[in-house]
């Protein structure tokens, strides 16, 4: 007979171990051990069926992922070019993004001959009327299910043989006979684990929706990250229309890509030029601003970056950023005040990328730099210009990529002038019409922009 021992398993890392502990000694998390029911772990050990052999690598055809476009070129980017039937895509994002639009979204658009959207958080009335309000309205060939049951989920698809599930939510799927509640790291993992058997087995395409947690993971299941073919992060800041799907993880494509849509009236639809929505809403004139160009995926895109330089009113200097990243921006005010000499300890600091976006690239020190200056100094930047370049820790102005894209989609947007770091490769950027002023040091870049 069997023995069962009792397992403890981290919620957000799904580290097992035998005896509960205050702390995961994978993860780091606290307090994230919950007892695993020893029949979680019995369902989790797949049966063996059929010998396996081995094969030699010449022996196996290559062949192409056949895809299909979900007629959503932004979506279909993301995704590497379309979907790949039988892969399971985990779709991830805080709750409200429109993580469910763009599935509905996706349903009505793509010709898959059969789409079944399982619902576990929302009645087929609300599914229904979101989908009333999308521009492009779903109606043949969408079969609705509001099932949380596993069991009957699998067995409903295995009688309607759907080309496309998408699943919304991953965590509210379960499993009667495991003891765990819905949203637990074995239910999860259990829902995930049969969804990418029903996709492998069926040459189905599997969309799962995943809610984020305030930390950035998936609520409790980092688990399921591991298993699927594809993540997709889709965010965004809730006060701005702007959207950004990302993918964080791609066994069929680059996760370089990025696709940007704004949520309207009628649904998420796409935006052909990010760059002049971002810069929409810059008033020339005012201080604290300045215009980088910076690479999102393998495209160009212009943004304002916004710095409140103010004096602190009492106690610590405040440091806080919206959509860039603290450390950075701590160590840009470190350079600005040791480097360039100016004396940054004793006020607030506040930036911000425009229209709600996030910036992960070192090509954005250079003119979050400037910005800070600019509101320091209340001087505005020249309105006609952007800039690019990485700070390092001396002060000086470091090369960064793909250069002539970025130049390009400057003069492409009218500006007449770029600040770009010294001896960058010019052959031919932005097709002449751009005047090229190269620097080697913040400090320069300071007096080029804003004067002594
Ligand atoms: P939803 O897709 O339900 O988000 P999630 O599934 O990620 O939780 O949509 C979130 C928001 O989008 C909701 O506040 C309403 C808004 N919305 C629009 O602005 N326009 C639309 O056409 C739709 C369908 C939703
Ligand atoms: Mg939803």
């Amino acid at each position: 007979m069997k023995k069962h021992h009792t397992l403890y398993v981290c919620q957000s890392c799904a580290y097992s171990s035998p005896r509960w502990v205050g702390r995961c000694p994978n993860c780091g998390a606290w307090n994230s051990f919950i007892e695993e029911a020893p029949a979680a772990r019995d369902a989790r050990k797949s049966k063996k069926a059929g010998r396996s052999r081995a094969r030699s690598l010449a022996e196996i055809q290559p062949s192409p992922e056949p895809r299909s476009s979900t007629h959503i070129p932004e979506l279909d980017r993301v995704l590497g070019g379309g979907i790949v039937p039988g892969s399971v895509v985990l779709v991830g994002g805080d709750p409200g993004i429109g993580k469910s639009t763009l599935m509905m979204q996706m349903a009505a658009e793509t010709h898959a001959d059969r789409t079944l959207y399982i619902t576990g958080e929302e009645s087929l009335q609300q599914i229904r009327l979101r989908a009333d309000r999308l521009e492009k309205r779903p109606t043949e060939g969408i079969l609705l299910l509001a099932e949380t049951d596993l069991e009957q989920i699998s067995s409903e698809v295995e009688t309607l043989r759907p080309s496309l599930i998408v699943v919304d939510s991953i965590q509210t799927m379960y499993r009667p006979g495991l003891e765990s509640t819905p949203g637990s790291v074995s239910q999860v993992r259990e829902a995930t684990a049969l969804f990418m058997r029903l996709a492998k087995e069926n040459n189905i395409a599997v969309f799962l929706v995943g809610h984020v947690t305030k930390e950035g993971l998936l609520a409790g299941p980092r688990v399921v990250e591991h298993m699927v073919d594809t993540v997709l992060q889709f965010e965004g800041d809730r006060q701005y229309p702007y959207r950004i799907l990302r993918a964080v993880k791609n066994r069929f494509g680059s996760t370089n890509e990025i696709g940007i849509f704004e949520m309207r009236d009628g649904g998420l639809e796409e935006v052909a030029n990010p760059s002049e929505v971002f810069l929409s809403e810059r008033s020339s004139g005012t201080s604290g601003s300045s215009v980088v160009a910076a690479i999102e995926g393998t495209r160009p895109l212009l943004l304002e970056l916004q710095a409140l330089v103010a004096p602190t009113s009492y106690g610590v200097p405040q440091r806080t950023a919206t959509g860039f990243d603290t450390r950075r921006l701590q160590m840009l005010l470190a350079v600005l005040e040791r480097r360039v000499g100016l004396h940054v300890g004793q006020y607030d600091v506040f930036v911000n990328v425009a229209g709600g976006v996030r910036i992960d690239e070192p090509g954005a020190d250079l003119g979050m730099a400037l910005s800070i200056v600019s509101s320091l100094r209340d001087r505005p930047v020249d309105a006609s210009s952007v800039v690019v370049g990485e700070v390092g820790l001396g002060g000086e102005i470091r090369r960064v990529y793909q250069m002539e894209k970025r130049l390009s989609e400057a003069a492409k947007l009218g500006f007449r002038r770029v600040v770009i770091p010294a001896r960058t490769p010019a052959r031919g950027i932005g097709g002449g019409t751009i005047e090229i002023v190269e620097v080697e040091t913040l400090e320069q870049a300071i007096g080029e922009l804003l004067g002594s």
